[in-house]
């Protein structure tokens, strides 16, 4: 039995991916600095250190005292607006975490890492799907941090032998128990829900997209089909062959319109939204090409929209209560 690490293992995407390690028979142990993580979401019996991932000695004792395998590094700070408004916090939080963590990884000889990568790192796209050979143009200084990590990993890789896979998530969504949702309003299926609660009308941001409806295109993963992607990300890495990016999405874009019916059709509630403005630095359409990740990880998503946005509400209306 090998035992995984999972920086930010007590946020959305890290507690499914603790959930998913524990399934599939290894040991995960959570470092959490609980900035924006939660407890509850940690199952019974794991172990959990409270740290910060720029604080080396921390980790070094955190990867010496639980026998660590191999490592998920997904604390880091992910809001795009507030990177361009302090883009130092963002280099410090991201690049120097990624720094202080490959540093404690080396010195202790963890040779295995999963990275928590975005597709943020693509920028503006020329075409769709997005394969992971697209030149890398990141719009903002998250999308700049998520890409320095990319190098500082396969860097690593090249200097000292570290089995790597950087994950570019796409846009992710559901829960996999009322108990994992994304309480954060930060993404479109949360501020829907948001929204319905306020009694305030949702705003569609633009509709005059070069798009089927107009809207903008997206690839929403399902949360559960993320994680079970760390788990592929972390089998190929014990067998020392993972050297790499891959996109994590479905390969199937959706409108915001779209989004927004199947939002209906499962609440059940008339949104009667407002289309306003185009939001400033949204692509028109973002999807992944999945090739790459089905054939080197045998992964593919099997969740649908509805499947995400049932989940979604389910979790969202167990926190409210
Ligand atoms: C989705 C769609 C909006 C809110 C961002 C980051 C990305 C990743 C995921 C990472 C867009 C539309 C939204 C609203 C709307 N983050 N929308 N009204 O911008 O695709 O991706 O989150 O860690 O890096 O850039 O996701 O959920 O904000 O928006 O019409 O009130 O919903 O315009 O088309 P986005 P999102």
């Amino acid at each position: 039995m090998t035992t995984w690490l999972v920086t930010g293992g007590a946020g959305y995407i890290g507690a499914h991916v603790v959930h998913a390690l524990t399934a599939s028979g290894r040991r995960a142990v959570v470092f959490d600095d609980f900035s924006s993580g939660l407890a509850s979401r940690i199952p019974v019996g794991t172990p959990v250190v409270r740290g910060s991932v720029l604080d080396q000695e921390v980790l070094t004792a955190a990867l010496t005292e639980f026998g660590i395998d191999g490592v998920v590094h997904l604390a880091a700070k992910k809001a795009v607006a507030e990177s361009v408004e302090h883009p130092l916090y963002y280099f410090r939080e991201n690049v120097g975490g990624m720094l202080s963590l490959l540093d404690a990884m080396r010195e202790t000889g963890v040779g295995r890492l999963v990275y928590s990568s975005s597709a943020a790192v693509y920028g503006e796209v020329d075409e769709n799907p997005i394969s992971e050979l697209s030149d890398l143009r990141p719009q903002s200084p998250y999308g700049e941090t998520k890409v320095i990590g990319e190098w500082m990993a396969r860097d690593s890789g090249v200097a000292w032998g570290l089995s790597w896979a950087a994950l570019r998530y796409f846009n992710v969504a559901g829960a996999g128990s009322d108990d994992l949702g994304d309480n954060s309003i930060a993404n479109l299926i949360p501020m829907v829900f948001s929204a319905m609660d306020r009694g305030q009308r949702f705003r569609v941001f633009g509709d005059d997209y070069p798009t089927p409806d107009g809207s903008c295109i997206r690839d929403y993963v399902h949360v559960v089909d993320l994680a079970e992607a760390h788990v592929a990300a972390a089998d190929l890495c014990e067998r020392g062959t993972a050297q790499g990016a891959y996109n994590v999405g479905r390969g199937v874009g959706s409108s915001v319109l779209e989004v927004l019916a199947v939002v209906e059709s499962v609440t059940g509630v008339n949104l009667d939204a407002e289309v306003v403005g185009r939001r400033l630095g949204d692509p028109p359409a973002s999807f992944a090409a999945t090739a790459r990740i089905e054939q080197e990880f045998g992964w593919r998503a099997s969740r649908d929209l509805p499947a995400m946005v049932s989940s979604a509400w389910s979790a969202w209306q167990a926190h409210r209560a």
